[in-house]
């Protein structure tokens, strides 16, 4: 991690943040000085804990399981008064391997990854949004998957579509927005070694979130919406 970049994010709430992509975006900025509250759903220890113990307080800890609208809004509320300069909701599923045909996965799957992957996303930008600076930057975790340009090798159908959905509905937020200040990022890390990844991906965590971070970063003050890869270049829609 690059200790030497002090972030214009100084303080940053990440959403889903208990382990994988998230919780190391949470390890980035404060190696670059800022102030995170990350959240968690449940009561179980989980890497951020880990982290938080080592960070010095620069970590805060939240609760939230972004499918539950009681939760989502009553995290708005106790979060209320405060200012963030990033909003980050990493938060996603994946559920059902590469190969699985959208028309034979069960209803349940599919049900599950739309409703947390595209609604349970959205909505958690609309109830979190007042908490962002006017200047700001919203950010939310894309896939390359979700482009519909570059879709030529199929596969991944309903999480590829669910990320593609997200991204039209961010559009509209975008559109319902216009003439604001604020940065709005739909991001691409790459395919990553995570959890949801699995160990055969091509990049190491280490590899993604710092020049993610970076782009983020970047993206300061840049008014409107924006798909970017971890390097900064924009992603076919
Ligand atoms: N890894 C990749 O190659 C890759 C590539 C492109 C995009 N992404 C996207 O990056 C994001 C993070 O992926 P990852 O690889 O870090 O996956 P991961 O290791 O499976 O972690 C997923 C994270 O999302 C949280 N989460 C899932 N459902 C949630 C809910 N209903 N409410 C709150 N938090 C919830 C999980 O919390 P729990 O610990 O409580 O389950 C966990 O912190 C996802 O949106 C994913 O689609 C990943």
């Amino acid at each position: 991690m690059d200790t030497h970049t002090t972030s214009p994010n100084r303080a940053v709430l990440v959403i889903g943040a208990s382990r994988g992509l998230g919780e190391a975006i949470v390890e980035e900025y404060v190696a670059r000085g800022s102030r995170v509250v990350g959240t968690v759903r449940g009561d179980a220890p989980t890497p951020l804990h880990a982290f938080a113990e080592r960070a010095g307080g620069a970590v805060e800890i939240e609760h939230v399981d972004i499918t539950k609208r009681d939760e989502v809004d009553a995290l708005s509320r106790r979060l209320s008064g405060r200012t963030f300069d990033l909003l980050f909701v990493v938060a996603g599923i994946a559920l059902v391997p590469r190969s699985a045909i959208a028309a034979d996965i069960l209803d349940d799957e599919f049900e599950r990854m739309m409703y947390t992957n595209v609604l349970s996303v959205i909505r958690t930008v609309e109830a979190l949004d007042d908490l962002v600076a006017p200047d700001g930057t919203i950010a939310v975790m894309s896939s390359g998957q979700g482009s519909v340009a570059n879709n030529r090798t199929g596969g991944f159908e309903v999480y590829r579509a669910s990320k593609a959905a997200l991204n039209q509905l961010m559009r509209s937020y975008a559109a319902r927005h216009d003439g604001e200040d604020r940065a709005l990022l739909l991001t691409a890390p790459g395919w990553v070694q995570t959890d949801m990844g699995g160990s055969g991906a091509t990049l190491r965590i280490e590899e993604s979130i710092p020049p993610l971070v970076d782009t983020v970063d970047a993206q300061r003050g840049a008014a409107g919406l924006q798909y970017l890869d971890r390097n900064g270049e924009t992603v076919p829609w």
